[in-house]
């Protein structure tokens, strides 16, 4: 009899082992633990033993009875686990959302610029962040000593280990570029007359920051040389690229203001889309959006590019990006930008 039981104990735990799923172990738990089952059948197969076997087999029979209970329980909970985790699958429910990056909203207004100023005939060009003081300055008719520089302090280079060129005096000649001007000698030096290019770009200055001061910004330079250029061509394409950004009914307005690249220059500003020019605390109660400078290029810009300031002329304008996109998405703080804030940046 105790054969018999040790026998049907290994046999019982092979079976479980072999058992794949909650089905297949509840038909062997009837078979085994069931009242017309194996167990049952060896249970009664004690009762009827004589009284000194009894007392020994009939301990070993619940014995087993205990543990192979146990481990059927212990069986169940492994399948109920992997079911639950498994779950039951729902096909109609929405897949898992992949997320993507997406464009910085610099770059979705720039390239919508771009797109524009294409339409125009105008090249986009690209120029260098790290530049020299020549063509930063000099070139474009700010002389080492004149007082427009303050404006425009920015970072110097040490140049150990680059090779500069135009080095005066010992002096380190490059800098990060202040604005986009300086790509228009370097165009006019590439391409000559007539000429159409725009060019965006990253710039920097040397700013103490706050909500409207940034060290780092992106500017957006125009130029367009030809024969018999004036003001009424500067001022058209400034009409429609206003017109572009904030709707038809926008007009702009040119004022007086010096820029030593430009001859006359002008202080460009646009309708405030807000209130439409009725004056709002955006316009502060002016009307009017100051977006850009503008002017005629100056005759010694011109030279500086080898072109005859005799036979063409040209105007140029420029703008900082970073102010068309905080007007448009009505954007407080410009440091935003250069956060790398998601929280900011998931919103364009
Ligand atoms: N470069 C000027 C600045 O950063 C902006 C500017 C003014 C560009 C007048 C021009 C211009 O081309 O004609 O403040």
């Amino acid at each position: 009899m105790k054969n018999k039981i040790e026998n049907l104990k290994s046999e019982i735990l092979g079976k479980l082992s072999e058992v794949k799923d909650a089905e297949a172990l509840r038909e062997l738990e009837i078979k085994i633990l069931g009242r017309k089952g194996e167990l049952a059948g060896i249970l009664k197969g004690v009762a009827k033993l004589a009284d000194e076997e009894k007392k020994e087999a009939g301990q070993l029979a619940n014995e087993l009875k205990i543990a192979i209970r146990e481990k059927f329980e212990e069986a169940k909970e492994v399948f109920e686990n992997s079911a639950k985790k498994r779950g039951f699958t729902d096909a109609t429910l929405p897949g898992k959302k992949i997320t993507r990056g997406h464009l910085h909203p610099i770059t979705i207004v720039r390239e919508d610029l771009e797109d524009f100023f294409q339409s125009l005939n105008f090249m986009v060009l690209e120029g260098p962040e790290l530049e020299s003081d020549y063509f930063c300055f000099e070139a474009l008719n700010i002389p080492k000593w004149h007082p427009a520089r303050d404006m425009q302090d920015t970072f110097y280079i040490d140049p150990k280990g680059l090779s500069v060129q135009g080095e005066e005096d010992g002096q380190p000649d490059l800098v990060m570029r202040t604005h986009t001007s300086p790509m228009q000698v370097r165009s006019m030096l590439e391409y000559g007359a007539p000429l159409r290019c725009v060019v965006p770009g990253r710039c920097f200055r040397s700013e103490a920051t706050d909500v409207r001061h940034e060290h780092t910004f992106y500017q957006l330079e125009g130029l367009m040389i030809d024969k018999n250029i004036n003001i009424r061509h500067l001022k058209g394409v400034l009409v429609a690229m206003a017109r572009h950004l904030y709707g038809p009914e926008t007009e702009v307005r040119l004022r007086p203001k010096f820029y030593p690249f430009v001859e006359p220059g002008f202080n460009g500003e646009v309708t405030c889309f807000l209130c439409h020019g009725q004056g709002c605390r955006l316009c502060k109660q002016t009307g009017w959006l100051e977006i850009f400078g503008a002017g005629l290029v100056h005759p010694n810009v011109l030279k500086a590019g080898k072109i005859d300031p005799e036979k063409y002329t040209g105007f140029a304008f420029g703008f900082g990006l970073n102010r068309i996109v905080q007007l448009k998405y009505g954007i407080e703080d410009i440091r935003l930008f250069n956060s790398g804030d998601l929280r900011f940046l998931e919103q364009f």
